[in-house]
Order: C-alpha cells, then sequence, then structure tokens
C-alpha cells in the first residue's frame, strides 16, 4: 500500500477541527469526520493533530477494529526524511500490519 507522499511541515498544519490529520507508522491519516465518532473521545485526536500519533495509538492498545478503521483514513504516506523510528516493544504490535 503506497500513495502521495507527505512531510511532516504539511500534516503540521492539519491541526484542528476543520482538517484533523494524524500521521501512525509512517502512514498519514485524515480523520477529520472520525473526530466526533472517535470511541476515545475528540480531545485526544485533537490534541494529537497535526503530529505523529503512532506512539499514543499504540499505547492505548487499540483493536483490531480499530486498526481496521484507520484504513479508511489512509491518505498517503511520510515523507522518508520524516519516517519515525518508533520500535514496538513486541513484534506483536506490527503483525498487523504486514497482514495487510
Ligand atoms: C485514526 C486513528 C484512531 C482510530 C481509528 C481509533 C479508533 C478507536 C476505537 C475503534 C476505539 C474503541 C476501542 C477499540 O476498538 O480499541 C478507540 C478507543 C480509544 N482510543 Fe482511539 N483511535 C484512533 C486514534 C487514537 C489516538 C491517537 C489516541 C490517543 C491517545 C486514541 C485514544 C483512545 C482511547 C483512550 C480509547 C479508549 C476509550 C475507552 O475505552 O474508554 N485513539 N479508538
Amino acid at each position: 500500500m503506497s500513495g502521495k507522499l507527505f512531510t511532516l511541515e504539511e500534516v503540521r498544519s492539519h491541526n484542528n477541527a476543520k482538517s484533523c490529520w494524524l500521521a501512525i507508522h509512517d502512514k498519514v491519516y485524515d480523520v477529520t469526520k472520525f473526530i466526533d465518532e472517535h470511541p476515545g473521545g475528540e480531545e485526544v485526536l485533537l490534541e494529537l493533530a497535526g503530529k505523529d500519533a503512532t506512539s499514543n495509538f499504540e499505547d492505548v492498545g487499540h483493536s483490531s477494529d480499530a486498526r481496521d478503521l484507520l484504513a479508511s483514513y489512509y491518505i498517503g504516506d511520510l515523507h522518508e526524511n520524516d519516517r519515525s523510528n518508533y520500535k514496538p516493544e513486541s513484534k506483536k504490535d506490527t503483525n498487523w500490519m504486514s497482514e495487510k
């Protein structure tokens, strides 16, 4: 799965309820339409809007349903210079990614 490339700077400008982007595992998601629907509340998403939310997303231990949901908000990938060095504590954290 690959798409348009975005820099973190571009992602950073989508930091509010009118346009809310998150970077998770080096992929970029436009979650503007999801803010109201997030079971974890809108505040956390707005707080992380325009940022890399990988560790926050993982720390919560989101279900596989939540991970599946991500796919519907995918708009592209982070530019390679801006990719994170996120290292999961266990391989379990990334298994879901290779299944796709
Ligand atoms: C687009 C990204 C995200 C999606 C699709 C998503 C989806 C979900 C879903 C479906 C749930 C219900 C429980 C589950 O199925 O795991 C949930 C719960 C939760 N999410 Fe997210 N989430 C996203 C990003 C985030 C981020 C960045 C945070 C930041 C910390 C966060 C914090 C939480 C919390 C705290 C809960 C638990 C709510 C509770 O059990 O009371 N989520 N999320």
